[in-house]
């Protein structure tokens, strides 16, 4: 079934799990995501990026996640990942995505409150949930990078601020993690997450989080955090699928015998996660 994102998110808060939020760009991830979601009663987040929005086209992307998310036995958000600017995230509101993100980030910090209080007065009206990011996560995702030395952990103060002013559902903070592969291993400040969880009291979401090995996750969500955005682990294992198959069966030309081990693979990541972040069995 189809929920909003404040719904799901605040029974996380409530219980210290974290939900996974994975990347959708066709009807093959958006299935491996489900069925994984379904196998161990998880519930879950189907998030549409920016460049996945620009490959499927908001129309496919917001029908097959619709679709996919009335017929699930266990609650599913549509969200809207690091929304651009208010346009757009009024078309995905249009288009019936349950949550959106908008990521005023790289704004400072009164601008990014006025863009994400905007948003917020038009997405509350429809019982939509909003999440805003503050500070800077590094990395790149979808061709948006963000240089390593210009990312800036989130501070605690702003956030309390940030919060107060906009009445945002959500806060994605900064804390160690960056979209895309690490060089090396990432070094998570799990006292800052705390320290924000204590003052903010509120559902608080990691982006960047694959390749962040077990334990950090674990300590993460112990420390706080209820949303954990994946993207990279998803695309390496479809596409490691993808290759292993084509190296074992070069003569296939069927791309449903090529799609369907690489939906298969990227099930069986999703389920190792659900059970890492503690949503699985909380549908
Ligand atoms: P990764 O690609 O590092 O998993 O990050 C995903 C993400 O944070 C999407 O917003």
């Amino acid at each position: 079934m189809l929920v909003t994102g404040k719904e799901l998110l605040q029974d996380a808060h409530k219980n210290n799990y974290a939900v996974g939020a994975f990347n959708v760009n066709n009807m093959e991830i958006v299935q491996a995501i489900i069925e994984a979601a379904e196998e161990t009663n998880s519930p879950v987040i189907l998030q549409a990026s920016q460049g996945g929005l620009k490959y499927a086209g908001i129309e496919y992307i917001a029908e097959l996640g619709k679709l996919a998310a009335n017929k699930a036995k266990v609650p599913v958000v549509l969200h809207l990942d690091h929304g651009t600017d208010f346009d757009q995230v009024m078309l995905c509101i249009r288009h019936g995505f349950t949550s959106v993100m908008i990521d005023g980030s790289k704004h400072e910090l009164k601008e990014n409150i006025n863009i994400t209080k905007k948003i917020i007065e038009v997405a509350h009206a429809v019982g939509v949930s909003v999440e805003a990011e503050l500070g800077k996560i590094g990395g790149t995702e979808d061709n948006i990078t963000v240089d390593e030395r210009d990312a800036t952990f989130t501070d605690p103060e702003e956030a309390k601020l940030f919060v107060e002013e906009t009445d945002v559902d959500s806060l994605a903070i900064a804390v160690g993690t960056a979209h895309g592969v690490y060089k090396g291993e990432p070094k998570i400040d799990f006292d800052r997450i705390r320290t924000i969880k204590g003052l903010l009291n509120m559902p608080l979401v990691l982006h960047g989080s694959s390749g962040v090995p077990a334990d950090s996750i674990e300590r993460a969500v112990a420390a706080g955090i209820n949303k954990i955005n994946i993207d990279t682990d998803l695309r390496i294992a479809f596409t490691q699928a993808i290759k292993d198959f084509n190296k074992k069966n070069p003569d296939n030309i069927d791309p449903r015998k090529l799609l369907g081990p690489a939906k298969e693979a990227m099930k069986e990541v999703i389920k190792e996660k659900m059970n890492l972040f503690g949503s699985a069995g909380r549908a």
